[in-house]
């Protein structure tokens, strides 16, 4: 059983599809006042009827509940919606069109409605976006239709899945709002405070783009899965156990290792064991599309990082780390190594330090790589940190670094081209 809500709402939801019957009737359940608008007069006569709209199990019971109990309605009439209403949910569809894009007809006609009949209105109406749409439709799309109007925009996008929607919804996985006025998506994120969530109040952008993220990931985990399924399978391997086995570790794989925004893979294993399953699958005509696309988009992130440091023009440009990653002097397959190849090859002015790198102490196939590679290193590397700091214009930091060297970064006030998100991971005041 549910908790009920400790600031009880009134709440208009636009559109009773799946997504918008489901958030009427739990809202309701937990204690807000929901009326229900649907240009569909069969999804409001069947939600006033006690019915649920379409199947979904759980559903009618707490549409039986909470339309009984007077908590939840349904009408045609945005006006009388409207009037009462503290928040406004839209949750119509938001279909392909035919070359991919996001149709947005239902999302515009339906703001539209609403700016029609908020134009006299004197208390904030909240305008919360639970459709799935792409990052920049809220400024682009729903604010400009509400301009001059009482009317603060959020998203708050839905994550459930049909046929465990109720469950989805009551035990939610993830609770996203995200607006410029704060005080508005903390008043949605309230809406659920009786639910075990921890609400994410973020900016708009972030609070639109999660939502393909997350799809994307799902979709990415499954191909995954059904690709190293159908190649364990060709190699006689059990490929439930391998993936039940890759489940168990909760540090690496299942956790959010490697899961930041950040520079290029690179190093003695991931490249070349890549390469390996994919040759193997293609001797065994297994079509591993997934495996095989993330060497060419790991290329495409060290083109994007070589085109940035080429843009900062003809400065004098430090690099700060050489290696694949930190705390390693392991330079085989080092993207850093490629990026600064490109620099040269440009002529840009360029040096390097990595804490971890002494080119009297690298030996066998690290150093026939390395002086292949930049045959003049030992003219580019720096002794320490001051040296290169002393001596640079602009510092491109490839690697996580340490505390020490974090410091010494910020404390040169040098302007930094990171490509690791140091930046982001700074420690607010
Ligand atoms: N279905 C899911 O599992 C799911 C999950 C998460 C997010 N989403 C997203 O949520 C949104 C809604 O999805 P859905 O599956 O509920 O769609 P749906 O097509 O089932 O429901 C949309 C409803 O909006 C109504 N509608 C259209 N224009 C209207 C208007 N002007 N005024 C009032 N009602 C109007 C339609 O009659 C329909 O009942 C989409 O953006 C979808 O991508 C869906």
């Amino acid at each position: 059983m549910t908790a009920r809500i400790s600031e009880p709402r009134t709440i208009a939801v636009f559109g009773l599809g799946y997504v918008g019957a489901v958030t009427a009737a739990c809202l309701a359940s937990v204690g807000h006042r929901v009326i229900g608008i649907d240009s569909d007069p069969h999804k409001v006569d069947s939600l006033n009827a006690k019915k649920a709209p379409f199947y979904e199990p759980g559903l009618e019971e707490i549409i039986q509940n909470t339309v009984s109990d007077g908590r939840l309605s349904a009408t045609s009439d945005i006006r009388a919606a409207l009037t009462d209403a503290d928040v406004a949910m839209v949750c119509v569809g938001t279909p392909s069109e035919r070359n991919g894009n996001l149709g947005l007809d239902q999302l515009r006609r339906v703001c539209e409605g609403m700016a029609a009949e908020v134009a006299g209105r004197s208390r904030q109406l909240i305008v919360a976006i639970r459709s799935t749409v792409f990052p920049g439709t809220c400024d682009d799309v729903v604010i400009p239709i509400f301009s001059g109007l009482p009317v603060a925009v959020v998203s708050n996008p839905e994550f459930l899945r049909e046929g465990v929607a109720i469950n989805d919804f009551l035990v939610p996985s993830l609770l996203v709002v995200g607006g410029h006025d704060k005080a508005a998506a903390q008043l949605v994120a309230a809406l659920y405070d009786s639910l075990d969530v921890e609400g994410c109040v973020v900016s708009l952008r972030t609070a639109e783009m999660i939502k393909y993220a997350c799809n994307a990931f799902h979709a990415v985990k499954i191909s995954f899965a059904n690709e190293i399924g159908a190649l364990s399978e060709k190699l006689g391997v059990n490929g439930n156990e391998v993936m039940d086995t890759l489940c168990r570790d909760e540090k690496l794989n299942v956790s959010k290792a490697y899961l930041k925004p950040g520079f290029a893979f690179g190093g003695s294993c991931l490249p070349k064991d890549l390469r390996a399953i994919n040759y193997r699958a293609n001797r065994l005509d297994v079509k591993t599309p997934l495996l095989c696309a993330a060497l060419p988009s790991n290329d495409a992130h060290l083109d994007r990082a070589i085109q940035a440091a080429l843009d900062l023009g003809n400065v004098k440009i430090g690099i700060a780390g050489l290696a694949f990653k930190e705390d390693t002097d392991d330079l085989r397959e080092s993207p850093v190594v490629n990026l600064v190849e490109h620099l040269i090859g440009k002529g840009r002015d360029i040096r390097i330090f990595d804490p971890h790198i002494r080119l009297e102490s690298i030996h066998g196939s690290n150093r026939n790589f390395l002086f292949n590679a930049i045959p003049h290193i030992s003219r580019l590397l720096q002794p320490d940190i001051e040296s290169l700091l002393g001596w640079a214009d602009h510092v491109v930091i490839t690697q996580k670094p340490g505390k020490e060297l974090g410091s010494a970064l910020r404390a040169s006030g040098l302007p930094l081209l990171d490509l690791v998100g140091f930046e982001s991971a700074r420690p607010t005041a």
